[in-house]
């Protein structure tokens, strides 16, 4: 697979990466099997998919234990991406960006995924009671502990508050200048989708200029994007999509022409050549620091979304895309 360097520690990592969060967390948790997703890690591994994106509250910890139980034997073949910074509840996550609970998640990190060091290293959030320089200080002093060798920043996305006529980004970009006073971001993490350009704007520019890697989260839409799932089939009430303003039967059936288009697409390249594919080549396509990282519990998929890296969007495919309708539904 295509290698891409990403950051100011020059990290080299596979081209297209590995999602772990569905195999313990936010989609139809009834179908998730230990088994079945330790055989998608070991088929990403051998695909050439080396970074493995995790976090402590996925599961909460279980997502780590699990990606633990494959770097026991392959740490040399995978690029370890975990985050902190988020504490599960019994109904809430809260930020938690103390100096010192950093560094205990960091140490319980690193036990869990059975490894010395972690690759890179992201804030999950930013804690509103802490300021971020001083989190970020604690996580830089994980690095010249040898802990972790690079930093990270995940974008507070369409969910997050922000003030009025403040565009998506503009609060992740005033974080990022004040980190980087203090040590260099490695990569930044947000959702990058066909359905989902906004990053486009500002934040994708941002990490350009700085030789900053992007990891493309949610690059499939939240799955939607690869056209397998049929509007009013309805989600498990702990799926993340039951509450989703764009998975409603009404915003799927409405929002299929994007699927459509990925399919025509798709079809001009082969007839092995998935909607999911052309999605993640889009992305793939948006700059060489650009490495996604599609979610999959099923082997199947992993095996597909891999073989995207070898799938080259022409200039017509991408004027295609850019004039596919805007994506309806929003969680404003
Ligand atoms: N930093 C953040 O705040 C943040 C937020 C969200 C996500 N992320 C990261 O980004 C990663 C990707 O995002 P995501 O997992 O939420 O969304 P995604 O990658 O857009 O979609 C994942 C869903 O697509 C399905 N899928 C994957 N490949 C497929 C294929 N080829 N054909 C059909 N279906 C396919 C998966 O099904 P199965 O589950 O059945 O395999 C899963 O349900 C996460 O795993 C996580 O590491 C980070």
């Amino acid at each position: 697979m295509e290698r891409r360097t990403i950051g100011a520690a020059a990290l080299a990592v596979g081209a297209v990466g590995l999602g772990c969060m569905p195999m313990s967390w936010a989609y139809s948790t009834s179908r998730q099997r230990g088994p079945e997703s330790l055989r998608a890690v070991h088929r990403a591994l051998d695909a050439g998919c080396t970074l493995l994106d995790t976090a402590d509250m996925y599961g909460p910890f279980t997502n780590e234990l699990l990606l633990g139980r494959v770097l026991k034997e392959r740490r040399s073949d995978a690029f370890v991406s975990t985050k902190a910074g988020l504490l599960v509840g019994e109904q809430h996550i809260v930020a938690n960006g103390r100096p010192g609970y950093v560094r205990r998640a960091c140490d319980a990190s690193l036990r869990r995924l059975q490894t010395d060091v972690i690759d890179l290293y992201q804030l999950h959030r930013a804690d509103p009671e802490v300021p971020v320089e001083e989190t970020w200080g604690a996580m830089a002093e994980l690095v010249r502990a040898g802990k972790v060798r690079a930093l990270g920043l995940c974008a507070v996305g369409a969910r997050g508050r922000r003030r009025a006529g403040a565009r998506l980004y503009d609060g992740t970009i005033r974080q990022l200048e004040r980190v980087q006073q203090v040590f260099p971001v490695s990569a930044v993490q947000a959702e990058l989708s066909v359905w989902s350009p906004e990053a486009l704007e500002t934040l994708l520019p941002w990490c350009e200029a700085r030789g900053v890697g992007f990891l493309a989260a949610m690059p499939l839409g939240n799955g939607f994007l690869t056209g397998t799932l049929t509007p009013g089939e309805g989600f498990e009430p702990d799926d993340l999509r039951a509450r989703h303003p764009r998975f409603t039967a009404e915003m799927m059936a409405a929002n299929q022409p994007i699927v459509a288009g990925l399919r025509r697409i798709a079809a001009r390249h082969g007839e092995d050549v998935t909607p999911a594919q052309v999605a993640l080549a889009w992305a793939l396509a948006q700059g060489a620091h650009v490495v996604p990282v599609p979610g999959a519990k099923q082997e199947r998929w992993v095996g597909e979304n891999a073989a995207a890296a070898r799938l080259r969007l022409t200039a017509r495919d991408l004027a295609e895309v850019a004039s596919l309708p805007a994506a309806q539904g929003s969680w404003h």
